[in-house]
């Protein structure tokens, strides 16, 4: 939520800060801005809308050249999306200029307070109060903009990644961070400042990612000073080799971050198990998981935590633990489990998912989960993030950046190391046959053929997506694992073609949604070849006999649903708990190929952020 990205060194400041928004949009898209300093003078200009609308503005208000520069790309929380409230935002003197991602919950009073002594405010944002405290502190305290920003920080509450330059010391960026990310490339006496690694990485592989309550000045000519914000202590910070490169955070050909990332599932699969599942010699190995195997097993229960479509993945989750591991799991959105005063003891497993790894009521359900004396085990997909480092152990998906705002190839790979953890717990507990537990390794070494094939339909979908594609509801049903897959493809409808859909339990169906079959209601229904086949026939009878439009997904030599079906999605057969990692692909697909048709923007919709950095 909201990208932040800096400068400071040898280099021309402004296309390295532009190329950085560029990659950091997925953060926040509803406006954007740049401030430049060539030493002397501050040159800033910012817009509503995209990156794109802020080059066209900048193309006029940019005329110098700078070697410090830093950028942001907004997702609004205090105050609209406009002009005056996109970032960067100067200070009442016209000295300091800040960039924040985050959320400072003190804000009003502050303002007050800074109003009483005569500031006076431009904007409706918090970022600006913040800016003007740190101002006002530099001035009272007599203090240099580092110390200033620690005292300043140490008053507020909230979330921040920040970042802040003084016209007086044009050799220096000062930043800090609490809840939200922040990394600092490391090149040669030049300096990167970002929410993630991807707007520096063909400049450099070092990186510092900065923990909660700590505070950096960035000089040239030094090396980066880290202090923990709270007790002024000098940290020595860790620097990362990162392993990104330029080709994973770039579209590769595909019109869309989200076609690349759903192509890319038959291989990031097999990167999430590569050495980690080793079918023929009937092993899995997880690093994370080795030691704290007794811990699962001798678990109360499981508590799956997450958001969104991790949510949905440990929805799945839920399922495959308990056929196979006989251990209770409960599933629970992150930000119902924080606030409700949950009951959890020391005998329970916490299992977070996240795809970023910064999404805050997970890591705040994380951190109530670890007071109450919880085990917590991570499934992320970004190295080094919050959750990553605040859970006691856990497992990466290795799906690679995921950039479409709308997730899909973390679901697939979410599954994936779930799946080879309950086989694990199965395994070692001794609650799966030998047999079966061989025939799951193995088909799981198969499913990125099995993606593969699925995603030859991509035309097929493509032309039902025309079809539908003015229909203003939609129904997804499905039953056992593939109810959640029935949630997560509503889910991908609504959030990048704007179409309402809801995800039922097919047989629920009876208790409320069949009131609203009509003909001109598609009902998109999960019906693959499993245990629940004949009660899920029935369902589409019923739909049919109510004039409602059947577009089903089926097993590949299906005859009776797709005798009943007016479409049909055809995916290849596999054992039916795995089965959601192959029926979620045509689900993905109708929705991309129906927001295009729409002509939606479908890596950025509407309102929606990739991560979400604030409750
Ligand atoms: C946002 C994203 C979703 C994502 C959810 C949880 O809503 O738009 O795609 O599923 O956050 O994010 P996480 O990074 O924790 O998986």
């Amino acid at each position: 939520m909201c990208g932040i990205v800096g400068y400071i060194g040898k280099r021309e400041a402004y296309p390295i800060i532009i190329n950085g928004l560029k990659r950091l949009e997925y953060r926040g898209y509803d406006s954007a801005g740049i401030a430049l300093f060539d030493g002397t003078d501050i040159q800033l200009s910012k817009t509503k809308g995209k990156v794109v609308d802020l080059e066209a503005r900048a193309e006029k208000e940019i005329t110098m050249k700078g070697n410090l520069g830093i950028g942001h790309t907004r997702w609004a929380t205090h105050g609209v999306p406009n002009d005056v409230n996109s970032h960067p935002h100067y200070s009442n003197s016209g000295d300091l200029v800040i960039i924040h991602n985050g959320i400072i919950e003190n804000y009003a009073s502050i303002k007050k307070e800074l109003q009483n002594r005569g500031y006076t405010f431009k904007s409706d944002t918090d970022t600006e109060v913040l800016v003007n405290l740190i101002e006002e502190v530099k001035k009272k305290e007599n203090v240099k903009l580092g110390k200033a920003v620690q005292i300043a920080l140490n008053g507020v509450v909230g979330a921040y990644a920040i970042a802040v330059f003084d016209r007086n010391k044009p050799d220096e960026i000062v930043v800090a961070k609490l809840g939200s990310p922040l990394a600092i490339g490391i090149g040669d006496d030049e300096f990167f400042i970002a929410s993630d690694a991807s707007p520096f990485i063909e400049f450099t592989n070092n990186a510092i990612y900065l923990e909660d309550e700590e505070l950096a000045i960035v000089r040239l000519g030094r090396d980066v000073k880290v202090r923990k914000i709270k007790n002024d202590k000098l940290v020595t910070p860790h620097i990362h080799e990162l392993q990104l490169n330029i080709e994973q955070i770039e579209k590769g050909g595909y019109d869309h971050f989200m076609m690349k990332e759903i192509y890319e599932q038959p291989s990031v699969i097999k990167d999430t198990y590569r050495g980690r599942l080793l079918a023929d010699q009937g092993l899995i190995h997880l690093g994370g998981l080795e030691d704290y195997i007794p811990k699962f097993l001798n678990a109360d229960r499981i508590i799956i935590i997450a958001c969104g479509t991790s949510w949905h993945a440990g929805l799945v989750a839920e399922y495959v633990f308990e056929d196979l591991t006989r251990i209770p799991v409960e599933v629970e959105y992150a930000s119902e489990f924080r606030y409700r005063n949950p009951i959890i003891t020391e005998k329970d497993v916490v299992i977070a998912i996240s795809q970023s790894g910064e999404t805050a009521d997970t890591l705040a359900a994380i951190k109530l989960a670890k007071e109450k004396g919880a085990f917590v085990y991570g499934i992320c997909n970004v190295v080094g993030s919050s959750i990553s480092r605040e859970t006691h152990s856990g497992t990466y998906t290795h799906a690679g950046p995921e950039i479409g705002v709308a997730s899909t190839k973390a679901f697939t790979t979410q599954i994936t190391v779930l799946t080879m953890i309950a086989l694990k717990l199965a395994k070692t507990k001794g609650t799966i046959s030998k047999r079966d537990y061989m025939l799951y390794l193995h088909e799981l070494e198969l499913i990125p053929t099995r993606v593969e094939e699925a995603l030859k339909s991509n035309e097929k979908i493509k032309e039902i997506a025309e079809v539908f594609k003015n229909a203003s509801n939609f129904l997804y049903l499905g039953r056992g694992c593939n109810f959640p897959v029935a949630l997560e493809g509503a889910l991908k409808l609504k959030e990048i073609s704007y179409i309402h859909a809801e995800g039922y339990p097919a047989a629920e169906m009876k208790h409320g949604p069949i009131a609203l079959i009509d003909e001109n209601m598609p009902v998109v229904v999960i019906a693959i070849n499993s245990d629940h086949y004949d009660k899920v026939v029935s369902n589409i009878q019923e739909i049919k006999s109510r004039k409602g439009i059947i577009i089903a997904v089926v097993t590949e030599g299906d005859t009776a649903v797709t005798e009943m079906a007016d479409y049909v999605m055809v995916v290849p057969k596999t054992p039916e708990m795995l089965t959601p990692l192959v029926t979620t692909i045509p689900l993905q697909l109708l929705s991309y190929h129906i927001a295009v048709l729409l002509d939606r923007n479908v890596d950025q919709p509407r309102n929606l952020a990739k991560s979400v950095t604030v409750e």
